[in-house]
């Protein structure tokens, strides 16, 4: 497995694997790796003859000092567990002055307000520091195809956007989300929940699942009301936000429409760990 930690010499190395037609396919990542990301890793070394997971933790899409700085690093453990694909695979592990050398900070997009929805609304900026670090990484990687997980469904949505708008060739592959044995999604952020808190987060899968139960019998006003009242019991739990929306303009939906898809979204913080899970209500 070679490990890159400067964009200069990867894109080097890439270029001459690119003249001999390998295909490329690209996990992005920052990190704290657990099985959700493996689960993409596997995934596109299935469909490809190299894959490439960068790690970084990309500072300009935290609008929070304190999570940025509590965001979980274990390097050496994510290298363990990337050590099985061994050949297959390319890790990339920027510093912060070689993918921001002019300086840290970020475009500003408009995804025809994919961006404004949900996380867009609630974590400020997020979304232009996550499509100005995948637009660098889509330069200096080129790859075939990207993989991405459904638990940030709305990220998907704008890279997918990001590749519409600028005619980029790379295809995004969607995967699904991997969840824990109790129903809780795979997240870096986990790692920073207490075995109690772990436990009790079972809560977020039971409400998307009920809530996906009872769609077509129910009203929308009825099941945000539901949801609401699902997490009154947990004195350490915030509802950050439920919403049932389009899913594909991801606007909050108040009634349900013939033809459209939809999707239930929901971020609860639980002690001070801000979790986010979705599910398809199709
Ligand atoms: O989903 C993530 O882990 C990050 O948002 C990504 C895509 C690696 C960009 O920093």
């Amino acid at each position: 497995m070679l490990t890159f930690t400067e964009k200069e010499s990867l894109m080097r190395h890439l270029k001459n694997l690119k003249n001999q037609q390998v295909s490329i396919g690209f996990v992005p990542t920052m990190g704290a790796l657990h099985n959700g990301h493996l689960s993409l890793v596997q995934k596109s070394v299935a469909d490809n003859d190299i894959t490439v997971v960068s790690i970084f933790v990309n500072p300009t899409q935290f609008d929070n000092p304190s999570d940025l700085e509590k965001y979980p690093r274990d390097l050496e453990k994510d290298i363990s567990l990337l050590e099985p694909f061994n050949s297959k695979l390319i890790v990339f592990t920027p510093s912060i002055s070689n993918m921001y050398e002019n300086g840290l900070t970020s475009d500003t997009y408009f995804f025809d307000n994919l961006e404004n929805e949900m996380e867009g609304k609630h974590r400020k900026g997020h979304f232009d520091g996550v499509a100005t670090v995948v637009s660098k990484l889509f330069e200096i990687i080129n790859p075939n195809k990207a993989y991405f997980g459904e638990k940030d469904f709305q990220q998907l949505q704008i890279i997918r956007k990001m590749v519409a708008q600028n005619g980029q060739k790379v295809s995004i592959v969607n995967c699904p989300i991997v969840r824990e044995d109790n129903g809780l999604a795979m997240s870096s952020r986990n790692e920073r929940l207490s075995t109690k808190e772990r436990e009790e987060a079972a809560i977020i899968y039971q409400t998307l699942k009920e809530v996906k139960e009872k769609f077509h019998s129910e009203n929308i006003e009825t099941l945000n009301k539901l949801v609401t009242e699902r997490f009154l019991p947990y004195a350490n739990m915030q509802l950050e936000y439920f919403e049932i929306a389009d899913e594909e303009t991801l606007k909050s939906a108040n009634s349900k429409e013939a033809n459209k898809k939809y999707r239930a979204f929901i971020a609860v913080f639980i002690g001070g760990v801000r979790l986010i899970d979705n599910i398809a209500l199709y």
